[in-house]
């Protein structure tokens, strides 16, 4: 069978992190599973590069922008590799054989009508590459909640995508294809944006000059959203290539929530025009946040260098907590601290001993060769059945776009494995002459549950495999998925080694230890500004009773609207939802908040306080806030916990 799967092209407007990597991450990994169940795989990623903001990020390191993108592009194809992606191409939008079918298709949809010449005024963010009409736009400024930034007016002359012409087909289609879009979260998000209307689209710009020029009126380039979205056909060669007849349509689009919209309208509706089968599925998982909240990103300044992080963990670690980490449908929490834990623990103790123990045995019990088994009972069919029953589950996960639950059901095994290590207890059996037989039995079966775990792992973290095949016997047995519940594999008598444990656990006091004397610096100025504040810290009141503090009612509440009180500069009125209620307070955080930062957020309200009147407004409440010197911070969630929730 063909198997066709991407990742969204990557914007080079700066290096790729750990937000970014784990499209690509969780695509390999279902792209190896796929090869190993012996499919004809096509795996897709790239770069975005006809961007306005590669002209801005250029232009401010005094670059033209093809060196600039050169430069981080080389980043990315590098990262990659750290990272054992397995990409069959990498497409540049900026290549001729892209630029080629991008050209083409303008001229078809422009002859068929459904491109058309004429005025576009309206907004523009460059940031988000996206068209915005003045009623979408929050207090001026972009809607997306993730962005928010500054929106510029555009008035042009503009080429027009009859996107309104397909509405009611691309719905039909979406409700007719429940598989299409999913989670069901974002196919139920698109059928209410696309039943609210669609309008035509923007498809060209004359205000800059990089990218692909509109064939039969230069001074246009194409609009950069249509140019990418044909990154996934162009790099097959459509229309007549070999591997565009092959592969198409895609199997999966795998991509963050965030760019579902453009997969889910635009990508359609262009094939749809140029009647070209769409794609199986547009999948849109959740986004990497940073346990201090807010998603990875660079403008957030809140990413790590991942080339650092390889060098410090390695790339299948890293590979396994993000995998791991980001659960189905949600969003997900990174952290380096994190990331050593499980390392520590998943890894490092319950894969990482489980190998090195089973070697140790079998070396030590029996001469460093795998023993021919003898009699079998209940706990190793209980062993078979549930190795047949973990690769049903990561077969069903991960074409459902799940890898954390299918990690989910391989650590299951893992921990069986550990299990019956304990139930059989080798070192008991080794002692009695009579248990040879059994000692035999147990032996052999662990060292099948190595190699099984060498495949079951090998899509997740093709390093492991690697790293175990030298150990049991220098065989390659690690590339048949159809193996892992398969039985009866190892010859006995292959000779095994012990070796170096397979992942190390990691010694957070060296790690310190180890990183850069900058960081320690840095470090030690912080921990001096730290003991600087902390002279001027008020001193801590006296004792109460957990009775006491129990008859404080914290919630959760949503502020709804927020403005400033009227003649004075120190105080906001809020209207905040709790539940099905909703309230009004005064708080004196207007220094610190402009109105429209707070309009969204969660925070802490108390709501058993007396009512107070400031400024004539009764206030029902009070927020909670961390404040030193001229610091403050209002107290914040960034789980979505409901409105009216209380805080313990
Ligand atoms: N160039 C467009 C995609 C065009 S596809 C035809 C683009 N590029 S991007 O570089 O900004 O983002 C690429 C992908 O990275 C998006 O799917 C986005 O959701 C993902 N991520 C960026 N930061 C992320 C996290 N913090 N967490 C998870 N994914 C994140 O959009």
């Amino acid at each position: 069978m063909k198997y066709y799967i991407t990742t969204p092209i990557y914007y080079p407007n700066s290096s790729p992190h750990i937000g970014t990597a784990y499209t690509t991450i969780a695509a390999d990994a279902m792209a190896r599973l796929r090869r190993m169940k012996g499919d004809d795989v096509f795996f897709l990623t790239g770069t975005d590069e006809n961007a306005q903001k590669i002209v801005r990020t250029a232009e401010g390191c005094n670059m033209d922008p093809q060196s600039y993108v050169d430069g981080i592009v080389d980043k990315f194809r590098e990262l990659w590799r750290l990272l054992d992606i397995s990409n069959d191409d990498f497409i540049r939008t900026t290549e001729k054989r892209h630029e080629k079918v991008v050209q083409a298709i303008f001229n078809r949809l422009y002859d068929k009508g459904d491109i058309y010449k004429s005025e576009y005024e309206g907004w523009y963010c460059t940031p988000c590459e996206t068209f915005w009409t003045q009623n979408k736009l929050v207090d001026g400024k972009c809607p997306n909640p993730d962005c928010w930034r500054e929106v510029e007016l555009l008035k042009e002359e503009s080429y027009f995508f009859k996107l309104s012409k397909y509405q009611d087909r691309l719905l039909q289609h979406i409700k007719d294809n429940p598989d299409f879009i999913q989670p069901a979260s974002r196919r139920n998000e698109m059928i209410k944006f696309i039943e609210g209307g669609l309008e035509d689209l923007c498809v060209s710009r004359t205000t800059f000059q990089w990218g692909i020029k509109v064939p039969f009126d230069p001074k246009h380039v194409v609009y950069v959203w249509l140019d990418a979205l044909i990154n996934y056909i162009s790099a097959l060669g459509y229309p007549d290539g070999e591997k565009f007849i092959k592969y198409w349509p895609a199997d999966v689009h795998l991509m963050g929530k965030d760019i579902v919209r453009f997969h889910a309208v635009i990508w359609p509706i262009t094939l749809m025009a140029l009647g070209i089968p769409l794609p199986k599925k547009v999948f849109g998982h959740g986004w990497f946040l940073s346990r201090e909240g807010g998603k990875i990103s660079k403008s957030r300044g809140n990413v790590q260098d991942a080339f650092e992080l390889i060098r410090r963990y390695g790339s299948d670690p890293i590979r396994y907590f993000l995998l791991r980490e980001m659960q189905w449908g949600v969003d997900g929490y990174y952290s380096e601290d994190d990331l050593v834990e499980k390392l520590n623990s998943d890894l490092a103790n319950d894969l990482g001993n489980f190998v090195s123990r089973t070697l140790a045995m079998i070396v030590k019990y029996n001469g460093g060769n795998i023993p021919a088994p003898g009699p079998s009972t209940d706990l190793e069919k209980e062993l078979k059945e549930l190795s047949s029953k973990v690769k049903q589950t990561v077969e069903e996960k991960m074409l459902a776009c799940d890898p954390a639950a299918a990690l989910e059901a391989v650590w299951q095994f893992v921990g069986r494995c550990n299990k019956y290590v304990d139930e059989t207890a080798p070192w008991n059996l080794a002692k009695d002459p009579g248990s040879k037989d059994r000692l035999n039995t147990v032996l052999y079966t662990l060292a099948e549950c190595v190699r099984i775990l060498g495949i079951f792992t090998a899509p997740f973290m093709p390093g492991v495999p690697k790293k175990i095949k030298p150990l049991l016997g220098n065989l390659d047995l690690f590339t048949d998925w159809e193996q892992t519940d398969q039985w009866g594999v190892l010859q006995p008598g292959t000779a095994v080694q012990k070796g170096e444990p397979i992942f190390p656990r990691i010694d957070v006091t060296a790690l310190m230890a180890e990183k850069p004397a900058e960081q320690e610096n840095e470090k030690s100025a912080h921990a001096d500004a730290e003991k600087e504040k902390s002279k001027s810290i008020a001193e801590i009141k006296e004792e109460i009773t957990i009775e006491e503090f129990a008859k404080l009612d914290l919630r959760v509440v949503k502020v709804l609207k927020a403005e400033k009180v009227e003649k004075t500069d120190k105080l906001l009125k809020l209207e905040v939802e709790m539940g099905q209620e909703v309230r009004t307070v005064v708080s004196g955080i207007a220094q610190h908040y402009a109105p429209e930062e707070l309009v969204g957020k969660k925070v802490i309200l108390v709501a058993n306080l007396k009512p107070a009147k400031l400024r004539g407004i009764v206030s029902q409440g009070m927020i909670l806030a961390a404040s030193q010197g001229d610091q403050l911070e209002v107290l914040s969630l960034t789980k979505d916990i409901p409105t009216g929730a209380q805080v313990k």
